[in-house]
């Protein structure tokens, strides 16, 4: 050991919480966390309501900070970085998830009564107009422009997601770090209006199919294409969780856009993130062409 080095430890008679405050109520923010809720009824579930809610928006902040940190560390060509970055992804959607268990009680009177309340105090709302749910859409490559309609009462985070939508998505940097590292992609893949719906590409399924081709070659990229399945997995969970939730609370009333709200949120249900890495599934394999089941 090197004598030279000095190992400093913290001073704890140094730091110090502000007045009022010990430790952790300073750094956990703990009395302006417990602030932010203010029911608009008198419903005894509307706490709960709106503490899933706000969890539900802390883990999507959440994620589009991961998700964007895994986007800086592909451009630096650190994939192991990345996948680690990744890998939390996965992890924060147990919990995201979770959250709808703590509104499964609810039947639709009882949505209804809090609902109702919200609109005579605040107006017309929808989820829609949620800009981190969005934020981390863009980020996972689905990008609808329309969806920025909702923000114009609220200019920064229009520009924000303005920003988000026109920026390349995680997938596109998937597919620009396969590029430099030895996959050779179409230009139509990688030099595009980011901004567009992505249109899958056979050329990009077929670089998934050669980086699964060997079981035992290419394992760190196959480590990144099972775990971006892992989050496309935990993304469609939860719009599964909240498919069931409105089908329990609100049935087959219109909604927001005075559409059908089940009708609207399945067509949303194919929306599965890096759809290559899905579609190539049907050609990785030997053999590969058709279900062993078939030869029965
Ligand atoms: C359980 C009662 C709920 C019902 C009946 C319901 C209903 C709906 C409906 C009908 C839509 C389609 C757009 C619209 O017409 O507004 C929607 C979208 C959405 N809701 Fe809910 N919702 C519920 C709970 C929640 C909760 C608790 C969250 C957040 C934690 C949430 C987040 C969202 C998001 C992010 C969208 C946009 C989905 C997409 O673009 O695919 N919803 N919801």
């Amino acid at each position: 050991m090197n004598d030279n080095v000095k190992h400093e430890r913290p001073n704890p008679a140094r730091a110090s919480a502000p007045t009022g405050q010990t430790p952790y109520s300073a750094w956990m923010r703990t009395d302006t966390l417990h602030s932010l809720q203010n029911p608009v009824s008198d419903h005894p579930g509307e706490h709960a309501w709106i503490t899933s809610v706000q969890v539900s928006e802390l883990y999507w902040m959440l994620i589009i900070r991961e998700l964007q940190m895994a986007q800086a560390q592909l451009r630096a060509d650190d994939l192991m970085q990345a996948c680690r970055t990744l890998q939390r992804v996965v992890a924060h959607h147990e919990p995201l998830n979770a959250t709808w268990r703590s509104i499964a009680w609810m039947t639709p009177t009882d949505l209804l009564s809090i609902l109702s309340r919200a609109v005579a105090t605040y107006g017309k709302d929808t989820a829609l107009q949620g800009w981190t749910y969005r934020h981390m859409v863009y980020l996972l490559g689905i990008k609808e422009a329309e969806h920025l309609q909702h923000f114009t009462p609220q200019p920064q985070r229009w520009d924000q997601l303005r920003q988000a939508l026109t920026e390349p998505s995680l997938y596109d940097d998937v597919l620009a770090y396969l590029h430099r590292n030895g996959f050779a992609l179409p230009e139509t893949a990688l030099d595009r209006d980011f901004s567009v719906p992505y249109a899958p590409n056979q050329a990009v399924e077929k670089v998934w199919c050669d980086i699964y081709a060997d079981p035992n070659g290419n394992l760190q990229l196959q480590h990144l294409g099972e775990t971006l399945a892992d989050i496309a997995e935990g993304f469609s969970a939860w719009k599964h969780f909240h498919l069931m939730a409105t089908r329990r609370t609100f049935g087959a009333r219109p909604a927001y856009f005075g559409t059908e709200g089940i009708a609207w949120l399945r067509q949303t249900m194919d929306e599965t993130p890096f759809p290559e890495l899905w579609s190539a599934r049907g050609s990785i394999g030997d053999p590969p062409t058709v279900c062993p089941h078939m030869h029965k």
